[in-house]
């Protein structure tokens, strides 16, 4: 994985220090709040409900087993024991002291990171495919190029003051994994006629209160071009994008105002001023990066059938099922560490289990490991022949539940709980779906389907493109849940149609229990949730779920657990 250089190391030091001022200042009264809410906000803390956020960036996801630890330690000498993995491929740590705050960024610095571009209206952290590298059906590892956006965009003078945040994904294999349609740019690896890589250039998605999906304003960038076309797009958007209207200041907004055929001439006529300067990308540049992310020793071993000698242990098969991912090398696969067990709130783990996860990864994986963007972990590189070993040891931390695209593998913002801007709870409402479906034969049953779910029109939770998605809204001061159902991320984005008048938080079990009652009466035999509903469209669905008034059960499950 990269490391720092100097440059890095010193950038990174000298923020601390200026932060660690600007944090006395506060404390001494020197600042306002106002006056250091931009500063703080540079460095990734936030003020939630009750209070302070920090969010520290996981550039494209990838960490090495001494940073997992170190979020141990944060957790456990500054947090109360635990930490949140996000959507963006971030970590984000919910109890925080002002005061301790230039500390953690101190000791987050010994092991090369930083809080910094994980707020603000800048170009925020560049996420990318977790199974980058060992996928089978990968054309170009993204990391490399993740990496060179990420170091060129980190401080970039001009564009740090873009009307609004900006989001880029990438992703390097045939499949997307990255969820490159609901980024402000989604890149994705292609190959043209002649061999040749480059990537093709998505731009203008994005979910929130307007949810749309990206499109394509380039079918093939040679990849030397990467950087010139990037900033062509973020000159054209950093001159035009509103800055009078916050709800309109994405680049989305800007795209759908002049149309993408307009927006695309505009970028390519910048561009024409760009195209081979310096900031084009020399061969023996790329090729510094690129040795950064080597393939690891794979020793040589034969592919094998895991389950050989355990065809009996149904617990381990459904784990195999759902939780281990191919991996290109024979004899290895790629292993998911869900973080999604009932009753713990999704993407949540404790120090224990990061310092856990670390050693797994220290003695299975090359010490590296992967946060996904659907809040999980990945030890990408295992010995087959180990798996069951492994799975037994991550069963006893918690870490092995056989959920992996399944109905429990929600995502799932942290609400009403943590965040100031929520209209309703969602972590209670994940905790209520999950308890009410605990049952591993009928989630399996049911099959892949991606529940999403936000506290607010965010839609940090990735609402919109959850085959099932759930929003929290406010009416007359009481929280309610509306539904929605056929979106879907990857190859086949979709944005969900809501389905009707939201519910109360006491009737969403049943809400999606009617709703994989029509699933389960209407599908065919190979088809997934999201295939059904978007073959039928939401009237079976809708005519369903309201036919009958849904009786107002008790209390919630974790309504306490997690006030
Ligand atoms: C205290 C906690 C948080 C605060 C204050 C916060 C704040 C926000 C705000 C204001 C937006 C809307 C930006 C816009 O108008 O486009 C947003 C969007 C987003 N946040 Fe958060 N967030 C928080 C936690 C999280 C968490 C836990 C996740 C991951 C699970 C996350 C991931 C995202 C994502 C992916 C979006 C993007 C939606 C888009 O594509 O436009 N955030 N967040
Ligand atoms: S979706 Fe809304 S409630 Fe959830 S974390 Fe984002 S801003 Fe907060």
């Amino acid at each position: 994985m990269y490391q720092y250089d100097q440059y890095d190391h010193l950038i990174v030091r000298e923020r601390i220090a200026q932060y660690r001022d600007q944090v006395q200042r506060r404390i001494a009264g020197e600042l306002t709040e106002e006056e250091f809410l931009p500063l703080r906000l540079q460095n990734g803390l936030y003020m939630q409900r009750h209070a302070y956020m920090l969010r520290i960036a996981v550039p494209y996801g990838l960490l090495a087993s001494k940073q997992m630890r170190m979020f141990a330690h944060i957790a456990r000498k500054y947090d109360r024991g635990y930490g949140h993995f996000t959507t963006r491929q971030n970590i984000q740590f919910n109890w925080v002291e002002l005061e301790q705050t230039p500390d953690i960024l101190a000791d987050l610095a010994s092991v090369e990171m930083h809080a910094i571009q994980t707020s603000g209206n800048c170009i925020r952290n560049v996420t990318a495919d977790e199974f980058a590298g060992v996928a089978a059906d990968e054309i170009v590892d993204p990391r490399p190029y993740a990496e060179v956006l990420r170091q060129w965009s980190t401080f970039h003078p001009e564009f740090i003051a873009l009307p609004r945040k900006f989001k880029v994904a990438i992703n390097g294999a045939l499949e997307d994994r990255a969820a490159i349609a609901v980024h402000d740019i989604g890149l994705t690896a292609v190959k043209n006629e002649a061999g040749e890589i480059g990537f093709k250039v998505m731009v203008g998605g994005g979910m929130g209160r307007t949810p749309i999906l990206g499109s394509v304003i380039r079918e093939f960038l040679p990849r030397e071009h990467l950087l010139t076309y990037t900033e062509a797009i973020m000159r054209v958007y950093n001159q035009y994008g509103r800055r009078d209207n916050k709800y309109k200041a994405r680049i989305k907004i800007l795209l759908k105002a002049i149309g993408v055929e307009e927006f695309a001439r505009q970028v390519e006529e910048e561009w024409a001023d760009l195209k081979g300067n310096a900031e084009t990308l020399t061969l023996e540049e790329m090729e510094r990066i690129i040795a950064y992310f080597q393939p690891h020793a794979y020793a040589t071993l034969p592919a094998i059938d895991p389950l050989a000698d355990h065809a009996d242990n149904k617990a381990f098969a459904n784990w195999l099922k759902r939780n281990v991912k191919p991996h290109k090398v024979p004899g290895y696969a790629a292993v998911v560490l869900s973080l999604k067990k009932t009753g713990v709130p999704p993407g949540d783990a404790t120090a224990e289990q990061m310092d856990f996860m670390a050693d797994l990864a220290d003695r299975y994986s090359f010490g590296e490991l992967r946060v996904t963007h659907e809040q999980n972990i990945v030890l990408a590189d295992v010995e087959q022949r180990q798996l069951f070993q492994l799975w037994q040891e991550a069963k006893a931390h918690g870490l092995a539940t056989p959920n992996i695209g399944l109905l429990t593998d929600m995502i799932c913002c942290p609400g009403g709980d943590f965040c100031s801007l929520a209209n309703a709870k969602s972590i209670p409402i994940a905790a209520a779906i999950a308890e009410r479906f605990d049952h591993i034969d009928f989630l399996h049953d049911i099959g892949d389907l991606e529940l999403n779910m936000s506290g607010c029109i965010n839609a940090c939770g990735h609402h919109h493109v959850g085959h099932i998605g759930i929003l929290g809204v406010d009416k007359d001061g009481s929280e309610w849940y509306q539904v929605s159902i056929g979106g879907a991320q990857g190859n086949q984005s979709a944005i969900g149609k809501i389905i009707g008048p939201s519910f109360s938080a006491q009737q969403m079990p049943e809400v999606i229990d009617r709703l994989l009652q029509v699933y389960l009466r209407e599908r065919t035999p190979e088809e997934r949730f999201v295939d059904t509903a978007q073959r039928l469209g939401i009237a079976p669905f809708k005519e369903f779920v309201y036919a009958t008034p849904i009786e107002t059960a008790g209390r919630l499950v974790g309504e306490d657990e997690y006030a």
